[in-house]
């Protein structure tokens, strides 16, 4: 069966010259004359594609696009302007409408339009089963919380998932980057392919340029053989630069052009290898600061920074520690092997109110100590005390 059409025109002659044309495509059209009995058509059928006439009687397009929006009827919404009135249909688009076609239109321009919407479609099809199926797989990291700033976040990262768009995230120490940006990556389309991880931090600056971009057999001292760079293996996935702040100014210029041109050379060769990978920095220190004492570069910060997440330090979204402690405490009496202990009331509001220099990996390890360390069921505050230091 063809894609289904419905095409909404208060002038018949219309509706019957853009019936024939999509019929002989292979669309399966129906027609209706307003907005009134569009709207009872689409209670009883999806269709794909709906093509509809600015000025009709009864129900007028806007008014129908609007209660399809409203309905979060899934379809794509092509809108059919007359000669002249451009504005009302960029209206239309910035509502999200799929596209318009302003009358007089071709033949071809109709055919493409509507196979364009064809292909729009199945990619958000596409995409919502394959982000419908991570989401119940194990492998797709929880991140927990109920604070208004971690739900934002949770939303953020369903929207971004669906891109390639790249993003950065900022925070303290131990407050969940890393987890954002697997997440992200879990939910991507990219899910099937490599997840690589360079911590900028931690590689010397004379060796970050071949662990990032790989190098040929002999190109210096020490490269004994051809060795990938991480944008190779990261081809088809998902690369997350750590520590972005720390890496040096040599290599981020490397960083800045590998991105530009979507392309890469490895040390010690000419040769362009293109590559596709999907781009998630992060960082716990204040990029604007490090651009003013000129450690950091400002296009690549504007490169990097398409989306920013900003995840908060746990001392401002005490409200997730309960949670927190909850989910901490299954999964370490889990892994230890003993019951799953409680807290008394007074150890409750002695984590509910500890300073968390450390954010959530500090919460973790108090968990995991307390796990490993108390043998009663039930953990006291002075237990707690006992176990909460930091060194
Ligand atoms: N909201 C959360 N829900 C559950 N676990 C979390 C959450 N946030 C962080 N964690 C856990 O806390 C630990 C620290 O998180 P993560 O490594 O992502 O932090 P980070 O910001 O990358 O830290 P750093 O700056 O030190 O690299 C990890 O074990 C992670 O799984
Ligand atoms: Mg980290």
């Amino acid at each position: 069966m063809g894609n289904k059409v419905l095409v909404i025109d208060d002038e018949k002659a219309i509706r019957s010259v853009v019936k024939e044309i999509l019929q002989a495509e292979q669309f399966d059209v129906e027609e209706c004359a307003n907005g009134e009995e569009a709207l009872q058509k689409i209670q009883q059928t999806q269709y794909d594609i709906l093509l509809c006439d600015i000025k009709m009687p009864k129900i007028n397009g806007e008014e129908l696009f609007e209660k399809i929006n409203q309905l979060n009827y899934p379809t794509a919404f092509i809108v059919m302007s007359a000669h002249g009135d451009i504005d009302t249909a960029v209206k239309f688009m910035k509502a999200g409408a799929f596209d318009y076609l302003q009358k007089p239109f071709g033949l071809d321009k109709l055919i493409q339009t509507c196979k364009n919407a064809v292909s729009r479609n199945q990619t958000i099809q596409q995409k919502r089963t394959t982000t419908t199926k991570n989401k119940n797989t194990s492998e797709t990291p929880e991140i927990i919380g109920q604070s208004e700033a971690i739900q934002k976040i949770l939303r953020i990262i369903d929207k971004v998932a669906l891109t390639d768009a790249k993003v950065l995230i900022t925070g303290p120490n131990g407050s969940g980057k890393e987890l954002v940006a697997k997440r992200i990556h879990a939910l991507s389309h990219r899910s099937k392919n490599p997840f690589v991880e360079v911590n900028c931090a931690a590689i010397p600056s004379e060796l970050i340029e071949s662990e990032l971009f790989g190098h040929e057999k002999g190109s210096f001292t020490g490269a004994v053989s051809q060795k990938k760079g991480k944008f190779e293996l990261a081809d088809g996935g998902t690369l997350f630069l750590d520590e972005i702040g720390d890496m040096s100014l040599s290599a981020q210029a490397k960083v800045l052009r590998a991105i530009q041109d979507n392309k890469i050379q490895r040390v010690g060769s000419e040769k362009d290898i293109v590559v596709n990978v999907r781009l998630i920095a992060a960082t716990n220190k204040n990029l604007k600061e490090e651009i003013k004492k000129q450690l950091f570069r400002e296009d690549l910060y504007h490169r990097l920074n398409v989306i920013h997440i900003a995840v908060p330090p746990l001392n401002e979204r005490r409200e997730d520690i309960p949670l927190l402690i909850e989910y901490f405490s299954k999964q370490f009496a889990e892994q230890h092997k003993v019951p799953v202990k409680a807290f008394d009331k007074k150890s409750k509001e002695f984590l509910k109110n500890m300073d968390y220099t450390g954010n959530i990996r500090q919460l973790k390890n108090i968990i995991e100590r307390l796990y490993v360390l108390c043998e009663g069921d039930v953990i006291t505050s002075s237990e707690l005390e006992m176990y909460c230091y930091e060194y």
